[in-house]
């Protein structure tokens, strides 16, 4: 058996709130990717992760980067990095993105639905009587139009962006707007992310965590190993204690 794929179900100890990482955790990404391969047949699978791979580098480039003598920022909006990897990553592939398909590509990731296991378990959280919350790197509007076109409203207690900071995860300071928000501290929180780099920084923070490998992928070759991995979002449920 795999690393990734032995059961890891340490339990959640203390937990007052639960906060979600949004695209591919809470939304289903699965549609831009579907809508890629339809307007590049063959090669929709490759473009979305490029895509996906080149927006997170983004975010990392402007995060730990400034600009001239007085170190200027150079952050973007996430939708506007979620762009610019679009583009760069169809030009990586010899792909035609005419104006028509950036638009109806971008406006794919603006209308995600979530996940199935998404609604239920939330839901399920606040009948228990925890804090719910997305803590994300999409900018406020962006997320805004998800949480709705998602219908996941009702269900979040917190909808928190790192545009507050103007940096992304992995900053620490993207983490600490998760305790802010709450009012709680780092260990009282549950962070659940499908993104193996982002639950082992939030780790490296001090949350609980818990990584949903939605897709089976290896788990990172650096850091603690995660004491908790799933294959949905039913799994925080499960742990809890
Ligand atoms: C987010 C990206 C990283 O929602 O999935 O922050």
């Amino acid at each position: 058996m795999t690393d990734f794929a032995r059961p890891h179900t340490a339990p959640l100890q203390g937990v007052k709130a639960v906060l979600f990482d949004a695209y591919g955790t809470l939304f289903d990404v699965y549609s831009v990717a579907e809508l890629a391969e339809q307007l590049f047949p063959g090669q929709g699978q490759a473009l979305a992760v490029l895509w996906r791979d080149k927006q997170i580098e983004y975010t990392r480039l402007v995060s730990t980067s400034r600009q001239g003598p007085q170190r200027a920022s150079v952050y973007q909006p996430f939708w506007e990095l979620t762009r610019a990897g679009l583009r760069y990553a169809c030009k990586r592939l010899g792909l035609d993105l005419s104006p028509e398909r950036e638009a109806q590509l971008m406006d794919q990731y603006r209308q995600l639905s979530a996940f199935a296991d998404s609604p239920e378990v939330l839901h399920a959280l606040q009948a228990r009587g925890l804090v719910t919350g997305v803590l994300s790197n999409g900018d406020p509007a962006m997320l805004q139009a998800a949480v709705q076109s998602a219908g996941l409203a009702g269900l979040l207690d917190h909808v928190i962006s790192v545009d507050a900071i103007r940096s992304y995860k992995t900053d620490p300071l993207a983490y600490a707007l998760g305790e802010q928000a709450t009012g709680l501290k780092a260990p009282q929180i549950a962070f659940v992310s499908s993104n193996g780099w982002d639950a082992l920084a939030a780790t490296w923070y001090g949350y609980q965590t818990l990584w949903v490998n939605r897709q089976g992928l290896p788990q990172e070759e650096i850091g603690p190993p995660p004491v908790r991995v799933a294959t949905s979002l039913h799994g925080v449920l499960d742990m809890l204690v």
